[in-house]
């Protein structure tokens, strides 16, 4: 029977991407409260003071995350991919440059991180991805976007399988639906509006999720306790979907 000391971080390394803001900073924050080291990493110039800089998007930059965490420790445990571009645009005005920044940020920058950190990742190493309650809902306007996220859930099923007997790695995701971070607060007014029946009917509770209603999710995750959760999309929805 587990004594949920199981659910420490102590002693582990985790590269957190997105962590310069919103629910990748409230993971950062919980998984360092559970004893971890952390790595993060920003783009914008307005979150230079809080993290280091490197895009996921950029391959170049990649080899810069996993160095840090070699630093920090000899071996990164954690994985986790919250960095992700999330601006919203209907079919009809969606161009090829607002799908390769999205595409390269959220699909090929996690695949190449990942591909990156691999050889580093110890046996009971996790990986988790935030993916997104739109890449199975069907919501107007993510045509991108929720295509991004249900790559991600494919990229969870596929690793699991890849790096599971052979590697003791397990590689998991949670889709929240609209939190109080800085991506919801920038969808435009109508997008804003359009959602707030959503919202309401949220089993949980009325009201977007907090980054608070998410962290602990990624935290178990990430702990001894969750060894054999593998290939799975957690809810972090409220119930809006599972
Ligand atoms: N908020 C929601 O309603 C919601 C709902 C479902 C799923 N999600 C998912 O939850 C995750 C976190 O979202 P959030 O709401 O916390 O977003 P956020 O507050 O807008 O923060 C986005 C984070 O991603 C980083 N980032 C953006 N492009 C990057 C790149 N190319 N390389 C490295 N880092 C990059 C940003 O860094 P800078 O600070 O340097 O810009 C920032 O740390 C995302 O995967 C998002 O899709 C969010």
């Amino acid at each position: 029977m587990s004594d949920f000391s199981g659910l420490s971080l102590k002693g582990k390394t985790a590269i957190v991407t997105g962590a310069s803001r919103g629910i990748g900073a409230g993971i950062a924050i919980l998984f360092a409260k559970r004893g971890a080291n952390v790595v993060v990493n920003y783009v914008s110039e307005g979150s230079k003071e809080r993290a280091q800089k490197a895009s996921v998007s950029n391959l170049d930059e990649i080899p810069r995350l996993v160095d840090a965490a070699r630093q920090a420790s000899t071996i990164p445990n954690l994985g986790f991919h919250s960095a992700a571009q999330g601006l919203e645009a209907n079919l009809v005005d969606t161009t090829p440059e607002f799908y390769t920044t999205h595409f390269d940020c959220n699909v090929r920058g996690p695949i190449f991180l990942t591909k990156a950190v691999e050889p580093h990742l110890p046996k009971g190493g996790r990986i988790v991805f935030i993916s997104s309650a739109g890449a199975r809902l069907g919501v107007a306007g993510q045509t991108v976007y929720a295509a991004t996220k249900a790559a991600d859930e494919a990229l969870v099923r596929v690793w699991a399988k890849e790096l599971g007997q052979s590697h003791g790695i397990t590689v998991n995701c949670v889709n929240p639906g609209p939190v109080a971070t800085d991506q919801w607060f920038q969808s435009d007014e109508q997008f804003l509006k359009d959602m707030q029946p959503l919202i309401e009917s949220t089993p949980a509770a009325p009201r977007v999720g907090e980054v608070d209603d998410i962290a602990p999710l990624v935290a178990f995750l990430c702990s001894e306790d969750a060894r054999w959760t593998t290939g799975a999309c957690l809810s972090a929805n409220g119930g809006l979907y599972n």
